[in-house]
């Protein structure tokens, strides 16, 4: 009997002490947890038609959103961010793979530059010497002309920090690439933070005077579901003047008050309520395809906001630019593939791409694109995503 009470109170101790055991590790799990940090990875995703290498990052915050970037074009070709029930999905269009980026890609996720945007006929002129740029839209130029810099390969370097990941992809233009003067040293850089926000900055210098304008040309679907239209997206963007522009979507060179238009975005609106409205503008655009003069220019700002009633989602977007390109999704029309079958149909996307005004190089009384030698652009944007349900 004594024996076998002493063996009880063994085994019960054993059994506190297994508890206790098991304790351990559990709690060091959650310490991990509270200790989580940013990601950054990287693998290889192909190579281009003359043998470069090009390699695909994924960065992740603490929140759970992911975005993937490839080095070609500094493309984001995948974004995920949360719903109103927590679901993170995909909300911004891209391809399956380098083939398709190369073979046709209407700069899904891509860094765009040297110029943002058109320049008429593709001419300016510096200190008096006249330069002509390719024309690759009509008679102007488009986003960097012929191959941009969303058509080449970039060096990408990672790094994490315990608030953010952070990609810098850097890239040297040769003096005379596409007809602009001065080789130019260009570092973009995306950073992850843990509020699931993406601040992007972007640094140039040049060795000759000359025009820079990048921007950042993702095409954003709140829906995750990119076969619905983005006509349901309610947009609000703090400018009280837009640019009109002519036949060819070059701007007039006027600012309009959008008072009593369809481009009065001041208060939040459905991008579709008005975009047929019979306005020369809207049929120049084929809808909406204008630059807004975003009002407190010469600070960052928040600038533009865009909710998805359904899915809760709530992109921020704030800048320093003085100008806000809203594109929405005019040009697709059916004829590019969607990742897991199917075409990207009409406005089943939007851009709102911060930057100087479209062909500032050859209207005087729109804020400089202007760079000399010795002198620093720098710009920034910050995409902030939250939930917002009425
Ligand atoms: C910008 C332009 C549009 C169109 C798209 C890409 O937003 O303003 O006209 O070129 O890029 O198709």
């Amino acid at each position: 009997m004594t024996f076998s009470k002493n063996h009880s109170l063994l085994l019960l101790f054993s059994m506190a002490m297994l508890l206790l055991q098991c304790q351990g590790p559990q709690d060091a799990n959650e310490s991990m947890e509270t200790k989580a940090t940013p990601t950054l990875t990287s693998q290889s995703y192909g190579k281009t038609p003359d043998g470069q290498e090009v390699a695909e990052f994924t960065l992740r915050n603490t929140a759970g959103m992911e975005l993937k970037v490839i080095t070609y074009g500094g493309i984001i070709t995948s974004w995920t961010a949360p719903d109103k029930d927590g679901k993170y999905e995909n909300i911004v269009l891209g391809y399956d793979n380098l083939e398709q980026y190369i073979a046709s890609n209407p700069y899904f996720g891509a860094i765009i530059g040297r110029y943002g945007n058109r320049i008429a006929k593709g001419q300016f002129s510096l200190n008096g010497e006249n330069f002509q740029l390719e024309t690759n839209d009509g008679p102007n130029h488009l986003h960097g002309g012929v191959k941009g810099f969303d058509k080449v390969v970039w060096n990408g370097q990672g790094e994490t920090n315990e608030n953010a990941a952070i990609l810098t992809l850097t890239y040297t233009s040769a003096d005379g690439e596409g007809g602009y003067p001065g080789t130019m040293e260009i570092a973009v850089v995306y950073k992850l933070d843990n509020d699931n926000q993406l601040i992007v900055s972007y640094q140039a210098t040049s060795d000759k005077t000359t025009i820079v304008n990048l921007t950042q040309h993702s095409y954003f679907n709140l829906s995750g579901d990119f076969s619905q239209t983005i006509l349901d997206h309610e947009l609000s963007i703090d400018a009280d003047k837009f640019l009109p522009v002519d036949e060819t979507l070059i701007p007039t060179g006027e600012l309009t008050d959008v008072s009593g238009t369809p481009f009065d975005f001041r208060s939040p609106k459905a991008i579709g309520k008005e975009v047929e409205a019979e306005d020369e503008q809207l049929v120049r655009g084929k809808g909406y395809d204008h630059c807004w003069a975003l009002n407190n220019p010469g600070s960052f700002r928040k600038v533009a906001t865009v909710v998805h009633p359904t899915s809760g989602r709530q992109l921020e977007i704030a800048t320093d630019e003085p100008g806000i390109q809203f594109y929405g999704g005019n040009f697709l029309d059916g004829t590019l593939p969607m990742p897991g079958g199917g075409t990207y149909a009409y406005r089943t996307g939007f851009c709102l791409e911060t930057q100087h005004y479209p062909d500032s190089p050859n209207q005087p009384d729109f804020p400089s694109v202007v760079l000399e030698p010795g002198q620093k652009y720098t710009s920034k944007t910050s995409f902030k995503f939250s939930t917002k349900t009425n």
